[in-house]
Parts: C-alpha cells; sequence; structure tokens
C-alpha cells in the first residue's frame, strides 16, 4: 500500500496548519500501520478517534483563520470540510461490522481528500493571507457568518 506521507510540496507557509497537516498524515499512516501489524482492536479504535478528532480541530483552526482573514471563499471551504466529515462519519459509523477494513477505508480515502484538499483548497486561503489582500478581522463578514450559523467560534 502507498504510505501517505507529508511532503514538503504540500507546505502552506503558515507554521500551525502546516503542522497539523503532519499530525493528520502522521496518523493515516499510524492507522494504515497498526491494521497491517495485526494491532489490537482497541489500539486501531483509539488512532481512529484521534484521526477524527484532529481532523475536526483542524478545521475549526482553518476555519477561524479564514474567517479572521475576511477569506472570501470561506463558505465553499467550510462546506468542503464538512462534506469530509461526513464521509468519514459514515464509514465510521459501519466501524463495528469490520473494523479493519474500515479503518483502512477511512485512512485510504481521507488520505487522497487531504492531498487533494491542501493543493486545491488550502493553498488558496494561504496565497490570500500572504498576499496582503487579507483584511484582518473583518468584522461584518465573521459577524454575518455567524448569523447564518456557519461559525461558531466568536
Ligand atoms: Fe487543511
Ligand atoms: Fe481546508
Amino acid at each position: 500500500m502507498a504510505k501517505l506521507l507529508w511532503k514538503s510540496q504540500y507546505e502552506t507557509g503558515i507554521p500551525i496548519i502546516d503542522e497539523q497537516h503532519k499530525r493528520l498524515f502522521e496518523l493515516l499512516e499510524q492507522v494504515q500501520d497498526a491494521v497491517a501489524s495485526g494491532n489490537t482492536q482497541e489500539e486501531i479504535r483509539d488512532l481512529v478517534q484521534a484521526l477524527m478528532a484532529d481532523t475536526r480541530e483542524h478545521f475549526r483552526t482553518e476555519e477561524a483563520i479564514m474567517a479572521h482573514h475576511g477569506f472570501p471563499d470561506l463558505l465553499a471551504h467550510i462546506r468542503e470540510h464538512e462534506l469530509l466529515m461526513e464521509k468519514l462519519e459514515d464509514l465510521h459509523h459501519r466501524f463495528e461490522e469490520n473494523q479493519d477494513s474500515m479503518a483502512l477505508m477511512m485512512s485510504t480515502f481521507m488520505g487522497g481528500w487531504l492531498r487533494h484538499h491542501i493543493n486545491e483548497g488550502d493553498f488558496s486561503y494561504a496565497q490570500f493571507i500572504k498576499s496582503g489582500q487579507a483584511t484582518s478581522g473583518s468584522s461584518d463578514l465573521l459577524l454575518a457568518l455567524w448569523d447564518q450559523g456557519a461559525i461558531t467560534f466568536l
């Protein structure tokens, strides 16, 4: 199975985001190694839980950064995060049916998604922030999103 490794080409230049992406790739690799090595179901379950929790935290971090800088495509980006979490949760609900195969499906699916999403989605807000177009603390946008229920972290 191809390894899901973080590569320097995924670097956004935003340190907290790069650290979180590295951590997600590490967890994906750990899930795959745990299944391949025949680790206990508890160990695999713990890794899958950590993957979901850290993914949620990463998305919250990104969404807060994008909102703070007034990134115009924030809602579309949030929607992509939501769709990924829906897919992961769907697979996770089926986890008890066959833990090994669900753990592999979750890590394989998320690994492919993450590589694509960093290149197509995360680079776009990172570029926006680094380009100097960002409007620091765009409160009108934040309040509008808050009213729509799109963000919950004000
Ligand atoms: Fe990301
Ligand atoms: Fe993202």
